[in-house]
């Protein structure tokens, strides 16, 4: 069950609600909310702080219980943190904290104080609006397994109003409801992200696309083999050969621009706006295929289709929105395994796009079906096409986990991206797409290689990949280090949902003016 949203225009020492929360600095006076509360509990909110009982990291919390003169059952006090040092970062661990407490809580409400006294520098509350419903939304989430034991998921407040000072406007209003769309999207991903490889198949990611599709009304194809073979996706079915799991191609498409104007599928180049095209790696288990990885973490494999499912996700975040832009969502679908029918190092393959690739390691697998599918996106005449993929262990080298690789031959494209990265939290970090990169990818026996040799694994990925997107702007994100979790925090992360939510609010905002 989502978590409810709801506005009230109140002083936050009057609502009856199970847990109110108060976001205060450590070492500045409180801000005009608490100000309120602080008499009404005769100064004992400012006798905590001056005291310290409250930690001066950012997110740290304190929670009192029967505070006189508040008509909450139980008040939190969440630290900013020092006013010298505050900023996005420390601003977004306090509502991390803040949404882990309204999960945790036996409350059954919630209510928490946005003021513009305590947002970050050059943060308004519409922004502040959009990441606190999404991170408090996001913070709800549990994976729903036999396993988990029904006390966790008993817990949490079902419903959480926003005290503000004064009406909220209209864009304010629909920042809360964009958050929780995102968040949604977020838990649609994570759920297919975290089941085993025997139940996410690529035909399951393909009955979640349809079924999607229906409930929301937007159009969803699949193509099977034979779809695949006549259209000459060589690289993608190469991919597929290994495994028992039939590959699915996965088309949806969503027209928010002009909505009712349904186009066909195919061969609509030139007509209606251009959309922007989002391609999601969908390997729904990466063994290595006859290049076989090691047994370490192998399982972590499983989220080798985290890419698909983030763009089912957008999907359904989209639609939860009602944005007014066209996208289409691409996703090439299979399973990478060894058998007697795998493709080998060394074969040969002719892609979608005519250019052939010869094998090397069966292991870099995700660019072979992307490929196709990159070849794919250019009947939609796209405004731009963002390829998101659990592409390479290399980025993770370059970058550790904390971003998502960025690669781009488009520079405003990227840009936006970064920023769009920035705004939301979910950053990416660009790394270089120079001409010099592509002789690492030479073959004596087919236009390219798969593979790039020892160095600059991220990059000589995302050098293949240029090769079939040269009809449009294109970025690409390699997520492989930004979208689960491993260790005892395993599970997927939902990323990069909150980075690419941003993107496309802005640019339905830029498409209304
Ligand atoms: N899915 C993997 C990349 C990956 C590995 C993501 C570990 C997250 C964690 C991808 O298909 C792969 O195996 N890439 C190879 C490429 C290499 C053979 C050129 C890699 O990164 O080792
Ligand atoms: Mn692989
Ligand atoms: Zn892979």
């Amino acid at each position: 069950m989502p978590v409810k949203f709801t506005i009230k225009i109140t002083s936050p020492e009057k609502p009856e609600t199970g847990l109110l929360v108060l976001s205060v600095f450590v070492d500045t006076l409180l801000p005009p909310a608490c100000q309120a509360v602080n008499e009404a509990a005769q100064d004992k909110l400012s006798g905590f702080i001056s005291s310290n009982e409250l930690d001066e990291k950012a997110g740290s919390t304190l929670l009192l219980h029967g505070l006189a003169g508040v008509a909450a059952e139980r008040v939190l006090l969440v630290s900013l943190g020092k006013s010298g040092s505050f900023g996005d970062r420390a601003w977004r661990n306090a509502l991390t904290a803040v949404g882990r407490a309204f999960a945790d809580t036996r409350a059954k409400d919630g209510a928490i104080v946005l003021e513009e006294a305590t947002l970050p520098p050059g943060r308004d509350l519409t922004w502040a609006l959009r990441q606190a419903s999404r991170i408090i939304a996001d913070c709800a989430y549990r994976f729903n397994a036999p396993s988990v034991k029904s006390e966790s998921v008993k817990r949490g407040a079902h419903e959480i109003a926003f005290l503000l000072s004064s009406e909220p406007s209209q864009p304010q209003k629909e920042a809360i409801r964009h958050g929780q769309a995102i968040a949604e999207g977020m838990a649609l991903t994570k759920d297919l992200a975290n089941l085993g490889a025997n139940v996410c198949t690529p035909g399951k990611l393909a009955e979640t696309a349809l079924a999607l599709g229906k409930q929301f009304k937007f159009d969803v194809d699949v193509l099977e083999r034979g779809g695949m073979e006549k259209l000459g996706m060589g690289a993608l079915l190469s991919v597929a050969r290994g495994s028992n799991q039939e590959p699915q191609f996965i088309i949806m498409q969503y027209r928010g621009s002009s909505p009712g104007k349904s186009r066909k599928p195919s061969k609509n180049k030139g007509s209606g706006s251009r959309p922007i095209v989002l391609v999601g790696k969908g390997i729904t288990f990466d063994s290595g295929g006859i290049s076989l990885k090691p047994g370490a973490e192998m399982d972590e494999m499983k989220y080798d289709m985290c890419g698909a499912a983030s763009v089912i996700g957008v999907f359904k975040a989209i639609a939860l929105m009602r944005l007014p832009v066209d996208v289409v969502g691409l996703v090439p679908a299979a399973e990478n395994m060894p058998s007697g029918n795998a493709s080998r190092p060394g074969d040969v393959v002719r892609s979608m796009s005519g250019q052939t690739i010869e094998i090397l390691n069966t292991d870099a697998e995700g660019r072979l079906v992307l490929c196709d599918a990159l070849t794919y996106a250019e009947r939609f005449d796209p405004d731009c096409v963002i390829d998101i993929a659990t592409l390479t262990g290399a980025c993770i080298v370059a970058l550790g986990k904390i971003p998502s690789g960025l690669l781009s031959t488009d520079n405003a494209l990227a840009v936006e991206l970064a920023q769009s990265g920035l705004d939301s939290g979910d950053r990416v970090w660009r790394l270089p797409l120079w001409e010099e990169y592509q002789e690492l990818l030479k073959s004596n026996f087919a236009d390219m290689a798969n593979i790039g040799g020892r160095f600059g694994g991220a990059i000589t990925g995302a050098a293949f990949l240029s090769r079939f997107a040269e009809a449009y702007k294109w970025a690409h994100l390699d997520i492989a280090g930004t979208a689960w979790l491993s260790g005892e925090a395993k599970g997927a992360t939902g990323r990069p949902l909150p980075l690419l939510g941003e993107f496309l609010i802005n640019r339905a905002r830029v498409r209304k003016h």
